[in-house]
């Protein structure tokens, strides 16, 4: 399907709009189009609350992080207040980049390797060498540029828009779902990278849709769908984002589901449907969290162009769990599915875009399996073609009768 020249004209995405059950997919250009993508830059990453990884990253005042998201470098530091910050990874000078490693420890302040402007861990600038003589040059004015940090559960969010609302705000009435897996005390012990060929939206897609288990993981998860005491629910709610629950014994977090056997000890402080059940938020518009009887884990994405993601896989255990003398033991078998489920996802989405490359490629259809899939197609085309574009379709709508 050739893209057309006005990709913003809403009656391409008609067929988006329906109600799941009749609605088509996406055209296949928003997967594949450079232009497309850089819509979704400049409406969806640069304005909503993007996962980031784990608090548990920058233990201690003075660590660090650095990453580049959608071509913007961040720091995020933890401060001598123990407050984590996240600033523009570009020196207030002319520009350089202040911290190069991907994560380290500063032991007094940042500094630029440039000419040595020196900032403190709460973005201040301290220290300005040869500047004496420049006129009307005041330090206080040139302090690094801040980045939205909020925290929710173990994992850290960064937002670039300063008029978005808050994280609390944004999960809504997801927030207060995850407190029976005491995420406070919950601790990052593995990030595990993957450079997958594909469109950042076909991850998040195949993360809610149900249906791919029985194939696409046949070797390896399908066991664990099948002994599900109930179908997945989906729970739309006030949130930008909405949740799945899955009931069912044991874990869903080692690959033959027996927890006793060889895993931890459950999160202490679950109670009602977290005893016996996983609870999966997905936080738009790409935050996709499992929080499990014993563990929780997080994908983190960074889309390196309509075709292309860095993603990195999280895995996260109670502190009680860390005590244990075998934890690195014991951890090996949950990070072991992870090393078997992740790349099965990864070579799926990778001939998905394929596929969606084809000049062939026309929009599909949605099964009764993968109806959160609308729900995704809708918020991330709101954001793109905006409000005023498409006054009599708001996918707002669709979503509100889900
Ligand atoms: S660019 Fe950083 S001190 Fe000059
Ligand atoms: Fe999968």
């Amino acid at each position: 399907m050739n893209q057309p020249d006005n990709l913003l004209d809403p009656r391409h995405y008609d067929g988006v709009r329906r109600p799941p059950l009749e609605a088509e997919t996406l055209p296949a250009w928003c997967y594949t189009s450079k232009e497309w993508f850089d819509l979704e830059v400049k409406h969806i990453f640069r304005k909503s609350w993007i996962l980031i990884g784990a608090t548990s990253r920058v233990p201690n005042p003075g660590d660090f992080i650095t990453l580049t998201h959608t071509g913007s470098p961040v720091i995020v530091i933890r401060g001598r207040d123990n407050v984590i910050r996240a600033f523009a990874n570009t020196c207030r000078h002319r520009g350089a980049i202040l911290l190069e490693e991907s994560q380290g420890t500063c032991k007094a302040a940042i500094k630029c390797p440039y000419h040595a402007w020196v900032y403190n861990f709460n973005g201040a600038l301290q220290g300005a060498p040869d500047m004496e003589e420049s006129k009307g040059f005041d330090r206080a004015n040139y302090g690094l540029v801040p980045i939205r940090l909020e925290t929710w559960g173990p994992f850290m969010f960064i937002n670039f828009d300063n008029n978005a609302p808050g994280l609390k705000k944004w999960a809504g009435e997801m927030y207060n779902e995850i407190l029976p897996y005491d995420p406070e005390n919950l601790v990052c012990t593995r990030r595990a990278e993957f450079d997958v060929q594909c469109n950042w939206k076909l991850y998040v897609e195949n993360f809610c849709d149900v249906g791919h288990v029985k194939t696409v993981h046949k070797d390896s998860l399908k066991k664990l769908a099948d002994s599900y005491d109930k179908p997945v629910e989906t729970e739309y709610v006030k949130a930008e984002g909405f949740s799945f629950f899955v009931t069912h014994a044991g874990t869903r977090t080692l690959l033959d589901g027996v927890e006793k056997k060889k895993g931890f000890d459950r999160i202490p402080t679950l109670t009602g449907r977290t005893t016996h059940g996983s609870y999966y938020p997905i936080l738009m518009p790409l935050g996709c969290i499992g929080y499990c009887v014993d563990s929780a884990w997080a994908l983190e994405f960074y889309p390196l162009g309509p075709d292309r993601i860095k993603l990195v896989v999280n895995s996260c255990f109670h502190k009680d769990a860390l005590k244990c003398p075998d934890f690195e033991e014991v951890a090996k078998d949950y990070y072991y599915r992870m090393d078997i489920a992740v790349p099965e996802d990864n070579w799926i989405n990778e001939l998905s875009q394929r596929g969606l490359s084809s000049p062939h490629a026309t929009p599909g259809r949605i099964g009764k399996l993968e109806t959160a899939i609308p729900y995704l197609n809708n918020w991330w085309l709101d954001q793109v073609l905006g409000p005023a574009s498409q006054p009599s379709t708001k996918g707002a709508r669709v979503r509100a009768a889900l």
